[in-house]
């Protein structure tokens, strides 16, 4: 079947999609958008975190017929458009990542980077108390960091925002 869907504010296609086909698998392997990680597959780990229709959920659990019609938005549509700092075009949650040390082998921050932006934005003109950043974390696995980088980087991204324009 086909799928159609908008992703990162572009209409596009996925032909041949098989009906027990994820979400997940769709924008990997068929749209070339592979910054939402296939790790577990069940729901579990939090590392194919995406938007759908504004709200986090886990890409891998989302069947590909079930986003027709629908908007995604995956890490690589939060990238900034423009890049006035020259740093890479990055997000300002995935520079407060870099500038926390709250990347190592990386693999989990994706969906971490995605769910980070939903509280922030939630949040926005405060930042959140510990107990909320991990509450809101509490779907996003990561065997690396040890979660303080990345409760650091939470923080940091809310404190930027407090006196920074909202952005998508
Ligand atoms: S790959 Fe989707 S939750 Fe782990
Ligand atoms: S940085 Fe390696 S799993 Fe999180």
């Amino acid at each position: 079947m086909r799928v159609n869907v908008t992703v990162n504010g572009r209409r596009m296609a996925a032909d041949d999609v098989w009906e027990g086909e994820s979400l997940l698998y769709v924008l990997r392997e068929r749209l070339g958008l592979p910054g939402a990680k296939n790790a577990c597959e069940q729901g579990e780990c939090g590392s194919c975190t995406v938007y759908l229709d504004g709200t986090p959920v886990c890409a891998c659990l989302v069947a590909a017929g079930q986003a027709e019609g629908r908007e995604v938005v995956t890490v690589e549509g939060l990238v900034c458009g423009d890049d006035p700092a020259g740093e890479g075009g990055l997000h300002e949650v995935q520079r407060a990542f870099v500038a926390a040390g709250a990347v190592q082998c990386g693999f989990c921050t994706p969906g971490l980077v995605v769910q980070a932006h939903a509280l922030v934005e939630r949040t926005a003109g405060r930042v959140p108390e510990d107990a909320e950043i991990r509450e809101a974390l509490a779907g996003n696995l990561c065997r690396c960091t040890g979660y303080e980088k990345i409760i650091e980087a939470v923080r940091l991204a809310a404190a930027q925002r407090t006196t920074a324009t909202p952005s998508p």
